[in-house]
């Protein structure tokens, strides 16, 4: 896992962007998982910028995001498909049959998750993913006890993500829904390359506990400890309650030496 601090969520943004598209213009095939959330939202006006200057091209992109909620249709200006549409989607040129988002499946669940885990290995599986991470350290809707190894599937989100995502529901919590479709904890850790992004002194709590404590389900996204390539790209808040700060700065400031020789 490499933590790498930054003063600001552009800063972060940015980072997360140049690995994207130096990620891009290695391989247009490139299969990217997104999330969504405000912490994002920088990212993905970074990479449309660069769309319109022409640097990056997504006509052979495909993209799977983590989650969707599930009670709301996905014309519902709190969805996860109007989010996408409305940071990214509509404003580059990822052919539409290539993104996939969770749908709001009604019916069987078991096999509509099943044909979205393999989709994302028919697309050999995922290159990049994009994390965000709750107050409680979910990663995903993967709240507190989901299997380290979870897949794929319907879950009932937590008492403080109802709460954190009430304010996209004019702060009411219970106009949020109760249940989403979630990739799984076990689907994340597939990805060739993680990039989880956090901001703000609310997140300092969730990121010290994936970062330096126990591996453990009570906090989902401490499993990343155990993938292989990793990036935690947070800010100087986020950071505020790590106990190696200056050593993983150490790290992050040797490792652009290294690249730069
Ligand atoms: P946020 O959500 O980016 O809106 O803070 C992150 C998450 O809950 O995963």
């Amino acid at each position: 896992m490499e933590i790498i601090i930054q003063p600001s969520n552009h800063h972060i943004a940015t980072i997360a962007a140049e690995s994207i598209s130096d990620a891009l213009k290695k391989n247009p095939n490139l299969v990217l998982g997104l999330a969504t959330g405000s912490t994002p939202i920088a990212l993905y006006k970074i990479l449309v910028q660069k769309y319109k200057n022409r640097e990056l091209d997504f006509s052979r992109v495909t993209t799977f995001n983590l989650d969707e909620y599930i009670g709301i249709p996905c014309h519902h200006p709190q969805s996860y498909h109007t989010f996408m549409a409305k940071h990214f989607f509509d404003h580059v040129n990822i052919p539409i049959e290539n993104q996939h988002i969770p749908q709001n499946a009604t019916g069987d669940f078991e096999s509509y998750c099943e044909k979205y885990e393999k989709k994302i290995k028919d697309s050999g599986g995922i290159d990049i993913q994009i994390l965000g991470i709750g107050t409680d350290g979910h990663i995903a809707f993967n709240e507190t006890g989901s299997s380290l190894s979870s897949r794929t599937r319907p879950v009932t989100l937590s008492e403080s993500t109802l709460k954190a995502n009430a304010i996209h529901f004019n702060s009411d919590k219970s106009a949020v829904p109760e249940m989403a479709i979630t990739m799984g904890v076990g689907t994340i850790m597939e990805a060739k390359q993680c990039i989880l992004l956090a901001s703000g002194k609310s997140k300092s709590e969730a990121i010290v506990n994936a970062v330096e404590g126990p591996i453990t389900a009570s906090v989902p996204a401490s499993v990343l400890q155990m993938h292989p390539n990793t990036f935690i790209i947070i800010d100087e808040d986020a950071a505020s309650a790590l106990k190696e700060i200056d050593y993983y700065k150490r790290c992050y400031e040797n490792r652009l030496k290294l690249l730069s020789t």
